[in-house]
């Protein structure tokens, strides 16, 4: 269908004054004696476009029943109020008919009734604004690491091993209902199923990021990562998009550079590309948004020990759910103090007890600790878990063997240590994370089209 995206009729002059053809749904429509509006959207841009109705030239009735999709052809003007411009319709004609029954009558709803129709919330202002900020985002994360030489490489989604080591891997079957009950023991079960043993949705791509970077030297994935993790919680889905470069010849402070690097990009981009979408989301949701990503992306994280995490935390006098002691793990409610209360910016967390850490992580020489950091942001938390890998393949071992993981289930990954294992660093940033950093929606379920989460799925 030939028609001009409505965006382009807000940013090109040259449309002024001239005939157009646009398409779209209605998203919110007045009626007056002799004339009539209608507020048309086609997802291009946050901004309507005003219908103007003459109803002297044609009956508007059909036009102004709410997400209804229309194809219509006008003149362009100069808004008669406010800026901008809005179209004097000539012809109009319905694509498709929205009786009174839909859902979206009212002008503002709340996210939970949202989330009862993520097939429909995506005609909100709201969703509107995520998905295009989701899609710049996701562009400048491809554009910073392709603008430094990282090859895209497409990591497995169906695996056999666990990554994170912490056993919330979806399992994947061909096996029919109550086929387990043929099987005396496990082994055999899995021997009989489609892979011939245990399979899984990858939690992480890192082992495979390992093994190309390996070769490839810098690597990045960029794709789904699946967790079965009980987590009821405002920033756990059981799908969520990982980016995980694996940097070869790199030490914890190379890869803690490239992290911040990476963040400050996507910062500038958002703030150079989205500035209508923040603009909405510092009204509506957050105030101060784009200072505080403005003063992120223009100044240098701050970096703490995890000892030292600790002791700020117990001498602050503030009260957590979670007491807080060297060794265990931290909280959100931690992490959020130590980065809204204390540091007031993006913060760097190294070093954290081998015991509360993954089985690849380099051991530190002190024996109690691993060259690895979280990187937390104010009203978030942990955004990107990253670390340098352990290199020595008796470390390594000694490592999994202390956590009781079956050597056989990682020999390729052991095999890295073998021939030519190098020093080198990774991390994973979650999508969705750094998307409720930048926008300040504080649910994840409110930054995917369809989130899956415990108990639901659609
Ligand atoms: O800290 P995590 O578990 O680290 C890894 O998976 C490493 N293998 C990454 C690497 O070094 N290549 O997860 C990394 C990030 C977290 O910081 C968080 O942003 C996100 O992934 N994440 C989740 N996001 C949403 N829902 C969940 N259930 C998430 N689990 C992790």
């Amino acid at each position: 269908m030939k028609h001009t995206d409505i965006r382009d009729l807000f940013e090109d002059a040259a449309y002024c004054g001239r005939e157009v053809t646009v398409c779209g749904w209605v998203r919110t429509a007045r009626d007056s004696k002799n004339m009539a509006f209608a507020a048309l959207n086609d997802g291009t841009t946050l901004a309507h476009l005003q219908l103007v109705f003459d109803k002297e030239k044609l009956d508007p009735a059909p036009f102004l029943k709410l997400g209804t999709g229309l194809m219509v052809t006008g003149t362009l003007v100069h808004a008669m109020r406010g800026q901008g411009v809005e179209l004097n319709v000539e012809a109009a004609q319905v694509l498709g008919e929205c009786p009174p029954e839909y859902p979206l009558q009212k002008k503002r709803h709340t996210p939970e009734y949202l989330r009862t129709m993520p097939h429909l919330r995506v005609r909100t202002n709201l969703f509107n604004a995520m998905l295009r900020v989701r899609s710049e985002v996701s562009g400048a994360i491809h554009e910073f690491f392709r603008s430094r030489h990282f090859t895209y490489v497409h990591t497995p989604i169906l695996t056999a091993s666990d990554c994170e080591g912490a056993g919330e891997v979806f399992r994947v079957t061909t096996m029919p209902y109550g086929a387990d009950g043929a099987y005396p023991e496990e082994a055999a079960y899995y021997a009989a199923d489609f892979f011939k043993r245990r399979a899984g949705l990858s939690v992480s791509g890192q082992l495979e990021g390992e093994a190309a970077a390996m070769g490839m030297g810098k690597i990045y994935t960029f794709g789904p990562s699946f967790r079965a993790e009980n987590s009821n919680t405002p920033r756990h889905a059981a799908e969520f998009w990982h980016v995980e470069p694996e940097v070869a010849f790199a030490q914890l402070p190379d890869i803690m550079e490239i992290a911040e690097d990476m963040i400050r990009h996507i910062l500038r981009s958002v703030l150079e590309r989205c500035k209508p979408e923040l603009d909405f989301f510092q009204t509506h949701l957050e105030p101060g948004l784009c200072e505080k990503l403005r003063g992120a992306a223009d100044s240098s994280f701050g970096v703490v020990t995890y000892t030292e995490a600790v002791r700020l935390l117990q001498e602050s006098g503030a009260e957590f759910v979670y007491p807080v002691e060297w060794g265990c793990d931290l909280q959100t409610e931690h992490e959020r103090y130590l980065t809204e209360q204390i540091f007031r910016k993006p913060l760097f967390v190294t070093d954290y007890p081998k015991q509360i850490k993954a089985f690849y992580m380099k051991q530190n020489p002190d024996g109690k600790t691993v060259a690895a950091t979280d990187l937390l942001v104010p009203g978030v938390g942990e955004i990107i878990g990253c670390s340098e890998r352990e290199a020595d393949l008796d470390k390594l071992l000694e490592a999994m063997d202390a956590r009781g993981m079956r050597r056989e289930d990682y020999a390729d990954y052991l095999d890295l240590r073998r021939f030519g294992s190098v020093p080198h660093s990774g991390f994973g940033l979650g999508l969705e994370r750094m998307l409720m950093y930048v926008t300040g929606i504080s649910n994840i379920r409110d930054v995917q089209l369809y989130p899956r989460t415990v108990g639901n799925i659609r």
